[in-house]
């Protein structure tokens, strides 16, 4: 049991009281950020006169021997710490001694903590940006390549209107566009440096608090120190964009065991993306969408378990905020590795185009545009949906498709029919007709698909 605060007690702590209050096993996550963090404290507090130049050389000497060492593998983070910021403290003093004693002159476990929380969150918040961004790319190369591919559009999981893929692509494309953007909205909100908070209440040493922020890249330090210490909104607010995150990924990978299905069969998973089963040896299941469909729960946990654990915490700190860790950790770990894989299935998977085309073809998608054809020739739109509403039936009890009947069987149902019709209901005809801003016609896709690329260059 190494312990920074021993001095007021009597008695030892209880083995189990130890290992309850201790959170190495999951803080030493947070080592690089710490160093980083003490990095800047001690040149700050140099910079202020609070320690000598000779102080500071010598710890951050000693810090980057600690970081030496722990990144080799030569020093393990143990639990024989109580947390990271005791592991760090208590190798310093150990290598340079009394210098080392130093290194938390003005500064509280309370701030150290919320800034390797915040410094870590800010990485992490940049890495899923960044995956985020090669997913988009990846749907963007799908778009580009199948925008004259047909296939139905559904609604209620019913065949609706014919759309392309490229079209459907471009619905995933604005979802993670936006995950993106709110991504980059959080990171401007969370760039203030809680450092030099103190316990709660500041300290007396004339800290230069510009110059910590400055030194730790974010934009000043937190304007109030006891927000400063019990601030974890900028991480709620991660959590929730990952939890968004996922359940567009999960949406996704509903979308893709659908197509996948031996029912549907758009799509064909590459095998390196799929898994096989011990008893049936036909089976090739789209495993990897379905985990990614199933870790939404944990993503959605640990955003609740945060807002839960916040709720009635007064003000500044109480050691409940520590459980704002590890649930946090996994959720981030968690849906980066989703995009990653998601990315690489969507990459590699192949679009069954004449399924899908057939498909289209098959479910009355052109209904609409018929019932169109003949708002355009004079009859209200009400009278039109009666009409080709009959001919539906027809159709059904027949087994056939609008344009598989002839004129005279248009005709006996509505005499407004021509030879035009058949062309007007072509599946090509009723989507390259929607030609209004975010429809798929091909002229409109065009305009998307380039917005889509301005958005990519503009990153
Ligand atoms: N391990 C603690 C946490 O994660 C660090 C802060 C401890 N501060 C304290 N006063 N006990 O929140």
């Amino acid at each position: 049991m190494a312990q920074l605060w021993g001095g007021r007690f009597t008695k030892s702590t209880d083995q189990m009281v130890y290992d309850f209050n201790a959170s190495i096993s999951f803080d030493k996550k947070l080592f690089a950020q710490d160093v980083r963090g003490s990095r800047a404290h001690v040149k700050m507090l140099a910079s202020v006169g609070v320690i000598t130049d000779d102080e500071r050389d010598q710890i951050l000497a000693g810090l980057d021997s600690i970081e030496n060492d722990v990144n080799s593998g030569a020093l393990e983070i143990t639990s024989e710490y109580e947390d990271v910021h005791s592991f760090v403290e208590a190798n310093l003093i150990d290598r340079i001694g009394d210098a080392g004693k130093k290194l938390h002159t003005g500064r509280s476990r309370n701030d150290q903590v919320a800034l390797d929380m915040r410094l870590y969150t800010r990485d992490q918040v940049d890495a899923t940006s960044q995956a985020l961004t090669h997913l988009l790319q990846t749907i963007l190369g799908i778009m580009e390549e199948h925008i004259d591919t047909i296939m139905p559009g559904f609604t209620h999981l019913q065949k609706a209107q014919p759309i392309t893929l490229a079209h459907h692509m471009g619905a995933y494309f604005e979802m993670f566009r936006r995950d993106v953007l709110r991504l980059s909205d959080i990171r401007v909100r969370m760039n203030y440096c809680p450092l030099g908070s103190g316990a709660l209440a500041g300290t007396t040493y004339p800290l230069n608090r510009d110059m910590t922020a400055e030194l730790l890249e974010f934009d000043g330090p937190t304007l109030n120190s006891m927000d400063g210490v019990s601030d974890r909104d900028y991480l709620i607010e991660f959590l929730s964009a990952l939890a968004t995150i996922q359940m567009h990924l999960s949406r996704f990978s509903e979308e893709v065991i659908i197509w996948n299905s031996n029912e549907y069969r758009f799509v064909e998973i590459d095998d390196a993306y799929s898994t096989g089963s011990s008893i049936m040896p036909q089976k090739k299941n789209p495993d990897i969408a379905e985990l990614v469909r199933g870790k939404t729960g944990r993503v959605y946990g640990a955003l609740t378990s945060l807002l839960t654990t916040m709720k009635g915490i007064p003000l500044a700190y109480n050691k409940d905020m520590q459980e704002d860790k590890e649930m946090a950790f996994d959720a981030m770990e968690t849906v980066q590795n989703c995009i990653v894989l998601f990315d690489g299935m969507l990459a590699t998977m192949t679009f069954n185009k004449e399924v899908m085309a057939e498909s289209a073809k098959k479910g009355f998608t052109n209904a609409t545009d018929a019932a169109d054809y003949l708002v355009n020739r004079g009859v209200p739109f009400r009278d039109a949906h009666g009409i080709i509403g009959q001919l539906v039936l027809y159709c059904i009890d027949r087994d056939k498709s609008i344009d598989e009947l002839s004129l005279e069987e248009l005709k006996a149902i509505s005499p407004v029919f021509e030879e035009d019709i058949y062309d007007s209901i072509s599946m090509e005809t009723c989507v390259n007709k929607r030609l209004t801003t975010g429809a798929p016609g091909h002229d409109a896709m065009i305009g998307e698909i380039n917005a889509c690329k301005e958005f990519l260059n503009s990153l």
